[in-house]
């Protein structure tokens, strides 16, 4: 049984902690913050995350997952250290390294025999060489240690399962030595004939970039899409169904919305924009994918305003906070950005999401009200806005809004109702590119 220390105990490093403990490893799973570290200990989530407060109970009652803010003991105790600190977006859009590097001095200091060191944090193409420098310049006696990118491209709201049925497992080595142990940790999945793909660092820290990057272009594509429907009077939705019955293309993230959030796709877009600068190359793909999610997300503060001769003390029920459904993380939300537009403008907005109100909270403070359902939230409004699309939203009684709103207007910024169907309650529908 590999004992293994995960340090960072955000999404990635809970769910590598939680998925390898359920594989039957020997897991440590390490915090600066102690509260969290506390809750956690308590069996308490720090996140909302379907099935996952029970494989954490399940995993502590075994005895194989226990959390400790004692970093430096526990990279001594364990025989492989996984890195899983955040790599938020820092000045000027590039990764702010600070944390992964802490961990490395720490580590450095902490050797104290042969250990590998994996950084599943999203980190720039050479990063691993600069924690490979910082760990040897601290570890003063000398200990062998060896660095592994093993980049994680797990969605929130279905962070376990993609663990454990990922596409392929991307593993970077500049030598042999780690990789039969890397394969024995992740023997469960090994046998289970997932794809491994063994290459050297470099190009698995290039991987995880190109991946997102390219699934945020297939969104920004979609939606630049959406909006010369708009203009042009077409169907988006047909539009992207024929492209993705083209087997080059592929049906997935092909869904208009108001641009793409969250985590990883804003900060890792605007991250590969930076690093590629920095070696003087044009990536004006990177650059336009960018751009364009901005337009977007912009665009649907414009559509709104268009319905009306002016927002001021307009009353518009929010249905949704959260950057997608299935999960509380407001990071770079669009739904967050056209909220905080609207108010701009003067609007009045009773806001409901099922599990994203107390992180909004933080962020928009007294200026919306918070409603208790989504019918509380439509109560006298001029209109309403779906901008998450969680399921709870997609079989609204439209009889019961009509009658509870004052005005008409249905803005499905998710494009997840029948537009027939909503006008027969005598709303007035409005998607993206419908
Ligand atoms: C993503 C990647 O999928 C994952 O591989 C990576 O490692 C981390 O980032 P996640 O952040 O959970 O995971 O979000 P994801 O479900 O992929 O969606 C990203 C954004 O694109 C969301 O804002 C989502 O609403 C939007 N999106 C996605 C669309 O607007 N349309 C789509 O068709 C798909």
């Amino acid at each position: 049984m590999f004992k293994i220390a995960v340090i960072g105990t955000g999404y990635v490093g809970l769910t590598t902690g939680i998925g390898l403990a359920n594989f039957g490893c020997s897991i440590l799973c390490m915090d600066i913050q102690e509260d969290k570290i506390s809750n956690l200990n308590k069996g308490i989530m720090p996140f909302y995350e379907p099935g996952m407060e029970e494989a954490l109970k399940v995993n502590m009652a075994c005895n194989r997952l226990n959390f400790s803010t004692k970093i430096a003991e526990g990279i001594e105790w364990a025989e492989v250290v996984f890195i899983a600190v955040g790599t938020p977006q820092g000045i000027k859009g590039k990764a702010d390294l600070s944390a992964v590097m802490n961990v490395a001095e720490l580590i450095g200091k902490s050797l104290n025999g042969y250990k590998i060191i994996v950084t599943k944090s999203t980190v720039p193409v050479g990063t691993n060489e600069k924690i490979k420098e910082v760990i040897s310049s601290f570890n003063t006696k000398k200990h062998d240690f060896d660095i592994v990118s093993n980049p994680e491209f797990l969605r929130e709201g279905r962070a376990l399962y993609d663990f454990y049925h990922p596409d392929r497992v991307v593993v970077g080595t500049d030598n042999p030595r780690p990789v039969e142990t890397i394969r024995r940790i992740y023997r469960p999945l090994y046998l289970n004939e997932i794809p491994f793909v063994f290459t050297d660092i470099r190009t698995s820290e290039l991987i995880k970039y190109s991946c997102n990057s390219f699934l945020a272009m297939k969104v920004a594509f979609i939606n630049e899409i959406s909006r010369l429907c708009d203009a042009v009077g077409a169907d988006v939705s047909k539009i992207a169904y024929a492209m993705g019955k083209d087997g080059r293309i592929g049906g997935k993230f092909l869904h208009p919305g108001p641009g793409f959030g969250g985590s990883c796709f804003p900060k890792d877009t605007e991250a590969m924009k930076m690093f590629a600068e920095e070696v003087n190359v044009d990536v004006s793909i990177i650059n336009a994918i960018i751009q364009s999610n901005n337009t977007q997300k912009e665009y649907m503060v414009e559509k709104i305003k268009k319905r009306f001769a002016r927002l001021k003390g307009i009353q518009l029920g929010i249905l949704g906070l959260a950057f997608k459904s299935e999960t509380d993380d407001i990071r770079e939300s669009p739904a967050v950005f056209v909220v905080k537009r609207l108010i701009e403008e003067g609007a009045v907005l009773r806001v409901y999401d099922p599990q994203a109100t107390e992180n909004a909270k933080l962020v928009l403070g007294e200026k919306v009200f918070y409603a208790i359902n989504e019918y509380d939230a439509i109560i006298n409004a001029d209109g309403l806005v779906i901008l998450t699309e969680w399921n709870q939203f997609r079989n609204l009684d439209l009889l019961k809004i009509a009658s509870l709103m004052r005005g008409k207007m249905f803005f499905d910024y998710r494009n997840i109702y029948d537009m027939a169907e909503v006008e027969n309650s005598s709303l007035i529908y409005e998607g993206i590119g419908r």
